[in-house]
């Protein structure tokens, strides 16, 4: 493969452009292809390379990347109408609607214009509620580029993660363990009056895919309830990708006092969400007196592309089909492994998938599941699936980066660039297209 006009580009951007990018996942190594364009579940790159597309945006794009007729249609009639009016417009009250009648613990939502924006005002949203300060989060779950939630450690120590972060807003965070019912508990004895709130994503998505195990998002619940915080579940990533329109609270039965949206409810376009009971999100400002705000918020063509997006997601056959393909990916690369690389481990759920450079496996895996861990406590691989942050910090990380992921782009099959952030099948996809990549498994393994 030739990469001379991407190579060319990075050279240019690294003296505008922090690191030469944007996002700092995007800067893989040794220099990121630059992206020309789409072309259903494919990218094509600035030197004409094409790539079976699995990073999908890091997830917005249910759909690949030719939008259904109806979402282009919605799309091209706002931005031409307007864009947007600092005023309100139809368009977002049909979203909201449409949310609300389908994700269980949504009565009223908040449209923000980012993942971030969503988790910040809905950590803000719960202080006050609660008139505590402590949040408590999951190692190794990811909520954006915030203040809060940007720390390392654990109930005994914590501090911020980045340069720039007071360690004394560090303080009022909590980091437990995921999958840890026992260090929930401890917390919520110990801290339970001063806890505002638990924010966790329902599967953990930026950390490999961590699948709960079976009870720990109804103690977490439980925990809440009892204590007087609140539950948030982070569905940024699972929001109308695990479980279909009712999201991943739906499929685990766990209703949550608020949940962030972003990435898949604006349909490609910049977006974020903060929905819940009606008594909490209605603090917000103008209604209430806790400040949330922005100039873009709920911008129209951003509203008609995520509610095309879902409505088109709600008629058609959408999620047999991604979730379909995803089944046959994971089983099919956990057949690869049973005979290439037996001790690593296939995650992932619906149309999710990862490989995880596990260092151990069950010695006997006769009878282990084999379309993706979601900890069924029989599987003979129970014990060494990864079921917190660090059992996913121990894999092979580098051999994941710098060796396979290079191996798969070269075959042409574009993933996402390190061991920790999930990966999407789409609406495009094809059968096809799942046996082209898993041939490449094949090899790069
Ligand atoms: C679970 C989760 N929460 C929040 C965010 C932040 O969203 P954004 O990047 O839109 O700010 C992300 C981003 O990947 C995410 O995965």
């Amino acid at each position: 493969m030739n990469h001379d006009e991407s190579r060319g580009l990075y050279d240019r951007a690294l003296s505008v452009l922090a690191g030469g990018v944007n996002s700092s996942v995007r800067a893989t190594k040794p220099y990121p292809f630059f992206v020309e364009r789409g072309d259903g579940a494919h990218v094509i790159d600035a030197d004409g390379n094409r790539y079976i597309d699995y990073v999908m945006g890091y997830g917005p794009l249910l759909y690949g990347h030719d939008a259904p007729e109806p979402v282009q249609a919605a799309v091209q009639k706002h931005a031409a109408a307007g864009p947007m009016y600092g005023a309100p417009t139809e368009i977002e009250v049909e979203h909201a609607e449409f949310v609300a009648r389908h994700v269980p613990s949504v009565e009223m939502i908040r449209f923000v214009n980012s993942g971030t924006e969503a988790t910040v005002s809905a950590v803000r949203l719960a202080r006050a509620a609660t008139g505590r300060d402590k949040i408590v989060v999951m190692q190794g779950g990811y909520h954006g580029a915030q203040e809060t939630t940007l720390v390392e450690g654990g109930p005994d120590g914590v501090s911020p993660s980045s340069p720039g972060i007071p360690s004394s807003f560090a303080e009022h965070t909590i980091p437990v363990p995921f999958n840890d019912p026992e260090t929930a508990h401890e917390v919520f004895e110990e801290h339970g009056e001063d806890i505002a709130a638990v924010l966790t994503e329902p599967i953990l998505g930026n950390t490999a895919i961590i699948h709960p195990v079976d009870g720990y998002l109804q103690t977490l619940r439980d925990l809440t309830d009892e204590h007087g915080a609140l539950l948030i579940f982070d569905e940024v990533i699972t929001g109308f990708r695990v479980g279909g329109l009712q999201c991943a609270q739906g499929k685990f039965g766990i209703t949550p006092d608020l949940t962030t949206f972003g990435k898949i409810i604006g349909g490609g376009f910049p977006v974020g969400a903060i929905g819940g009971r009606a008594d909490l999100i209605e603090q917000f400002t103008p209604g209430g007196d806790v400040f949330q705000s922005g100039t873009f918020s709920g911008h129209p063509v951003t509203m008609a592309a995520g509610h095309e997006y879902l409505k088109y997601a709600a008629e058609n056959d959408v999620y047999d089909h991604v979730n379909r393909l995803g089944e046959k990916l994971r089983r099919g690369i956990t057949d690869i492994l049973e005979d290439q690389a037996p001790e690593y481990t296939v995650v992932g759920t619906d149309s999710m998938f990862k490989t995880v450079f596990t260092r151990h496996g069950a010695p006997d895996r006769a009878d282990a599941c084999n379309d993706g861990c979601t900890q069924h406590e029989a599987c003979p691989n129970y014990d060494y699936c990864p079921k917190t942050g660090a059992d996913v910090a121990k894999a092979e990380t580098d051999r994941w980066e710098r060796v396979f992921w290079q191996e798969m782009k070269d075959q042409g099959v574009f993933l996402s660039a390190n061991q920790f952030e999930g990966q999407f099948v789409s609406y495009a996809h094809t059968d096809e297209d799942i046996e082209e990549t898993l041939e490449a498994y094949k090899e790069a393994l």
